[in-house]
């Protein structure tokens, strides 16, 4: 919808105004928490990291093509650079701090499907989808924010459109098989 509105829009010259409007209003109607953009322990910017330094998302986060969750790297691998570079930084001292104390560090989780529904990595990143497809411009975020609704509907959508759910009208099979998805 948002899509549709903003081809409409931009093609009349106001499209960024509205755009913005109309993704703050839907976030809010959906009762989600897509846009989700909370502080971290550390600054870690994925801008500088997979934009400017063009370090692969599948360096940090290399549970995704192997199975369910693509995980948040552990503080050793960010000493792999930062044992060196910019090690005089007061934000890479926190990632020294944590490793001398063996405190884990506290990244806030962004993401989270309900307990109830399950969502597998590896069987999209194999399959060809790309990270940017389900979580946006990453490389482009200084603070990691939640792109998608991640709601049923917006899984549907993209699986309609592969020829993997039923369409729209077939209400008798909404989703496909719900096993899929649901436990
Ligand atoms: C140098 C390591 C590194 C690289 C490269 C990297 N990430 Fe991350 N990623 C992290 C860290 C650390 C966090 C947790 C802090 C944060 O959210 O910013 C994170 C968080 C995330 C999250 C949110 C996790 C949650 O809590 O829901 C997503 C999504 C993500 N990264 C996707 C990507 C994608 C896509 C790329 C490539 C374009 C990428 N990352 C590249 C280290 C990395
Ligand atoms: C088809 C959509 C889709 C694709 C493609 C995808 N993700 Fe995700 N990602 C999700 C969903 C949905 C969640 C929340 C999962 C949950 O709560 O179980 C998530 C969660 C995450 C998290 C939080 C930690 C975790 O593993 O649950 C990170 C980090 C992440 N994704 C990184 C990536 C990276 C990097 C790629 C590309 C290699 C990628 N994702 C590709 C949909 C996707
Ligand atoms: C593959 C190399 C590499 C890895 C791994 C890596 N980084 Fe970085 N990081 C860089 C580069 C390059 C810069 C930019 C340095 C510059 O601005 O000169 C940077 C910059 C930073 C900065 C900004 C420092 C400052 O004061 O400007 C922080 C904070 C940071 N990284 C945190 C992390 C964390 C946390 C991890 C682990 C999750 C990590 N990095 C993993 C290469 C890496
Ligand atoms: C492609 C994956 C997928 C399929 C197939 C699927 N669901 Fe879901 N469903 C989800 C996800 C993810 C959520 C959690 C996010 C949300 O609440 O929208 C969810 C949420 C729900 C909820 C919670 C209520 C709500 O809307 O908030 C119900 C009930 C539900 N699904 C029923 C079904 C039934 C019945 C089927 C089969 C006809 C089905 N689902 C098929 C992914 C799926
Ligand atoms: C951007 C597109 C896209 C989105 C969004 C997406 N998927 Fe998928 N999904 C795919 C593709 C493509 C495949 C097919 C993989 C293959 O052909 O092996 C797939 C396969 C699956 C499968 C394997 C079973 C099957 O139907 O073949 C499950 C389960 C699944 N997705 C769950 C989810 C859930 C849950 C969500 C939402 C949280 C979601 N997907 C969101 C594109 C997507």
């Amino acid at each position: 919808m948002i899509f549709n509105r903003s081809i409409l829009f931009g093609a009349l010259g106001i499209g960024a105004v509205l755009l913005v409007f109309g993704a703050a209003k839907e976030a809010r109607q959906m009762g989600n928490t897509q846009g989700y953009e909370p502080d971290q322990p550390i600054n870690f910017s994925h801008k500088v990291h997979a934009g400017e330094n063009k370090i692969s998302c599948r360096y940090c986060h290399y549970g995704a093509e192997r199975g369910r969750h693509a995980g948040i790297p552990p503080t050793q691998l960010c000493l792999n650079c930062h044992s060196e570079i910019k090690k005089d930084s007061p934000e890479i001292a926190k990632i020294k701090e944590a490793l001398d104390n063996k405190d884990p560090i506290e990244w806030i989780r962004i993401h989270q499907l309900p307990d109830f529904s399950y969502f597998n990595h590896s069987q999209h990143v194999t399959a060809g989808v790309s990270c940017q497809q389900c979580h946006g411009p990453v490389e482009s975020m200084t603070r990691m924010r939640q792109h998608a609704p991640l709601t049923m509907g917006w899984c549907l959508e993209c699986h309609r459109a592969q020829g993997l759910a039923p369409p729209h009208d077939q209400r008798t099979m909404a989703g496909g098989d719900c096993n899929k998805c649901h436990y």
